[in-house]
């Protein structure tokens, strides 16, 4: 069954969608992505007909909208792409920085979809004025319009009328959210996001975030942590505290693209933590997760963005 995904994201949970629905319960009235990027998650269960409802947060508002536009308004929002995509890469070159420069002046997330599919590996990148600054893949042209136009399709068919999406930061979506949620968090990873820059919005207080957790054990609410990991035996960030009472579950992403190059066999893994009614719910679980295909997977080693977003004036 495969799952459409109209742009790529750095960070995308696409490639693991399969291996994290297994820690999900078979079906619930909603999923709630507080940090939804791409929405992997969300449309690889709307693909399996998991819950009846999603709601997808982004505080990244161009994303968020254009997450909107994919589900609410496909037709035009395809068609803008087909009008913006550029087949000569000669020109296609020239016309990136172009349409990254109207993006910056409008923030229209239409402009934002081209960026993404044009982008070196769909990685959102801001300078320190808040500019979208990063560069396109001189190696490909982007999604081709029919291919993008299918995909946005399938989404808009598989979530229309069942999807709110809003762009808030992710504390309000806990706050709001109702008991019988699951929620899927994919925070912007700790391993990469503690940046120089202090002007960006760079990642989350951990102390924030562990607070915010114990506040939904309080509740009662159902929850899925993405959460850093380790490459080899090198872990990334901080684990999350013991007394929230979460599983660890490892999955193996496959082989690091950075260890390959220098010839060393270092495996990448994923952390994902259950809340305790999750795992209670799941009874027996396989702690550790392997993918049976090698995949190359550069997540905990870019220096660069996962999440990075510009900050916002509220
Ligand atoms: C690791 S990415 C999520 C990737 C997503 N799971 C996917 O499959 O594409 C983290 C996302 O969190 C968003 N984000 C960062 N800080 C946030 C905040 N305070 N509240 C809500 N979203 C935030 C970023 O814009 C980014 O899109």
């Amino acid at each position: 069954m495969k799952t459409p995904q109209p742009f790529q994201y750095q960070g995308s949970k696409r490639a693991l969608a399969r291996t994290i629905l297994q820690y999900l319960p078979a079906y619930t009235d909603r999923i709630v992505e507080p940090f939804a990027g791409s929405a992997a998650l969300s449309i690889a269960c709307a693909n399996r007909g998991r819950a009846k409802e999603y709601w997808l947060n982004d505080y990244n508002k161009p994303l968020a909208d254009l997450l909107a536009l994919i589900i609410n308004h496909p037709e035009d929002i395809a068609s803008f792409y087909r009008q913006t995509w550029r087949e000569e890469q000669d020109d296609a070159l020239e016309h990136y920085y172009r349409v990254r420069e109207d993006f910056n002046r409008t923030k229209d997330p239409r402009l934002l979809l081209y960026l993404l599919a044009r982008c070196v590996k769909g990685s959102v990148r801001y300078n320190s004025d808040g500019m979208f600054n990063q560069s396109p893949d001189k190696r490909r042209l982007g999604t081709r319009p029919e291919t993008m136009r299918e995909n946005i399709m399938a989404v808009s068919n598989l979530m229309k009328n069942k999807t709110i999406v809003t762009s808030q930061d992710y504390r309000d979506i806990l706050t709001n959210c109702q008991d019988s949620d699951v929620l899927y968090m994919d925070p912007p990873y700790q391993g990469v996001c503690r940046e120089k820059d202090s002007r960006y919005f760079t990642g989350i207080s951990f102390d924030d975030f562990v607070s915010t957790l114990d506040q939904l054990n309080k509740r009662g609410v159902r929850y899925l942590i993405s959460y850093d990991g380790r490459l080899g035996e090198q872990i990334y960030g901080e684990p999350l505290p013991d007394n929230l009472g979460l599983t660890l579950v490892e999955i193996e992403a496959g082989r690091s693209s950075q260890a390959t190059l220098l010839g060393r066999d270092d495996v990448t893994f994923e952390s994902l933590y259950l809340s305790r009614n999750i795992a209670d719910e799941l009874g027996s679980l396989k702690r550790t997760h392997h993918i049976n295909r090698t995949f190359q997977l550069n997540l905990l080693e870019s220096p660069l963005t996962c999440g990075k977003v510009p900050q916002r004036v509220s």
